[in-house]
């Protein structure tokens, strides 16, 4: 048997704009994803748009009931800045009123509310004056921080400011993936720098608050760097990988410090951040409680054979490696390396004072999941029991070698729209059936998961 403690947390996450549906109603303004759809919506799949989520909105009365059903006693989703805040300084009372109840509706059935403020939905206003690149973000990033914690601290006792703050950084200012989609390395350094503050700034208006009880945390997305080889580049490569993905934003929200090796590096390229004089104090006071760590996959490097000095591209530090023999999740592309989960585990312990930290997010993408339903109309996801499994067993080593990890949650409780994928890969325990009023189905894995969280663990025969 792998038995986890008995407070442990078991729950799944999802965000506001993916899951609430709504997303141009009841007082909400446009976030950057309304808008690029409405500019391009030829990039979304099947023009499937933020604004067909799985209605969330209308139906977390009966979600809440079918978390109770499964017996988890944690959930994470965030709010929308957008339904809070429309105009970034007058609050929605419809978008209050809508928050007040979900959070106390899951408290009241024992669903511990994990409140998150930003999963990628900037305001438009706030794209419109030039989004993460001003420093103007990060004060109303503190002012919209301040606000929920002010009007929900009472519920709400576990906070986190960002969910991988990577990833609007890269797809938005490296790869083109999230709007507005630009390429140019030195502004996504500044885009970094402006989200760590407005982290920062966040972390201390919640300590001015003394919110009983509460505590607050950041989200990021971990995928440990392993290096092709042993050769001196190959672990160059792996140690610049980490630092810029993994110690960029541990470091300084958990030690109150950017590695000085970062901002020699960034400094050596000319990539060097407008910053202010306070910040480094502010970074230093403003540390966090806990960490939440999304795991999905590893990042295979290798030495890049040229390199631009001054760098252009993160790939002048480290390119991929495509490993031959890795497992792969077909659907998402993603290599699936459970293994990964005790090393992260260890380098909580190890390199980050233990401090307590959860798997915010794990899971398997799935597409046209609809073929293994059984004559009952069940879907038979024996990958996504077989997946969890193999992750938790490498979780539960690496508790058991002393790590501090409090909790677990998959990505995600009821099927989601997935940014520019749609609906394509369905991740949750509940199939979403989005031509038919967004009915939810269990599939097996939920009843799994159900079992599993009754028995504190799984036999592991
Ligand atoms: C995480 C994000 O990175 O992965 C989620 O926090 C996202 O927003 C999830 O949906 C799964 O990735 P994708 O791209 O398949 O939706």
């Amino acid at each position: 048997m792998r038995e986890f403690s008995k407070a442990f947390l078991w729950g799944a996450a999802a965000s506001a704009p993916q899951t609430e549906g709504h997303s141009l109603e009841n007082g909400k303004s446009a976030s950057t994803w309304d808008e690029w759809f409405k500019l391009a919506p030829k990039k979304f799949h099947e023009h499937q748009g933020p604004k067909d989520t799985s209605n969330v909105y209308e139906m977390y009365h009966e979600d809440i009931q079918r978390m109770k059903e499964l017996g988890m006693n944690s959930y994470r989703t965030s709010i929308a800045w957008t339904r809070l805040l429309p105009d970034g300084r007058t609050i929605n009372p419809e978008g209050a009123a809508f928050y007040q109840s979900y959070f106390a509706e899951l408290k009241a059935n024992g669903v511990e509310p994990i409140i998150n403020l930003f999963h990628f939905d900037l305001p438009w206003w706030l794209m419109e004056k030039g989004g993460w690149e001003t420093r103007e973000s990060v004060e109303a990033f503190a002012f919209y921080a301040k606000t929920a914690f002010e009007l929900f601290g009472d519920t709400v006792k576990y906070w986190t400011t960002f969910n991988e703050p990577l990833v609007h950084i890269e797809c938005g200012y490296l790869y083109g993936y999230h709007y507005p989609a630009i390429v140019d390395f030195k502004r996504a350094v500044q885009v970094g720098y402006h989200t760590l503050m407005a982290h920062v700034r966040a972390v201390e208006e919640f300590r001015k608050l003394q919110i009983e009880e509460g505590k607050i945390g950041l989200i990021l997305n971990i995928s440990p760097a392993y290096p092709k080889s042993q050769s001196e580049e190959d672990l160059k490569a792996k140690e610049l990988a980490d630092l810029f993905n993994t110690n960029s934003f541990l470091d300084p929200v958990v030690h109150g410090e950017i590695p000085g090796k970062l901002i020699d590096v960034i400094k050596e390229n000319g990539l060097a951040p407008i910053t202010e004089k306070q910040d480094r104090l502010l970074i230093q006071e403003n540390t966090v409680d806990f960490i939440g760590l999304n795991y999905y996959q590893p990042r295979r490097v290798q030495a890049p054979e040229i390199s631009h000095v001054p760098a252009e591209m993160p790939s002048d530090f480290y390119v991929p490696y495509d490993k031959p023999d890795k497992r792969i999740n077909p659907y998402r592309g993603w290599e699936i390396y459970p293994e990964a989960l005790f090393d992260v585990a260890m380098m909580m312990k190890e390199q980050y004072g233990n401090i307590p930290w959860y798997v915010s997010e794990n899971g398997m993408g799935v597409a046209e999941e609809e073929r293994f339903r059984d004559e009952n109309g069940m879907i038979q996801d024996e990958y996504r029991i077989d997946f969890i499994k193999e992750h938790l067993r490498e979780l539960h080593k690496g508790i058991q070698e002393g790590s501090n990890c409090f909790g677990y949650h998959t990505w995600t409780f009821v099927d989601c729209w997935s940014w520019l994928n749609g609906y394509r890969n369905r991740y949750g325990f509940y199939r979403v059936d989005i031509e038919n009023n967004f009915k939810r189905t269990l599939k097996k894995s939920g009843l799994w998961y159900k079992t599993l969280i009754e028995q504190h663990g799984f036999s592991d025969k």
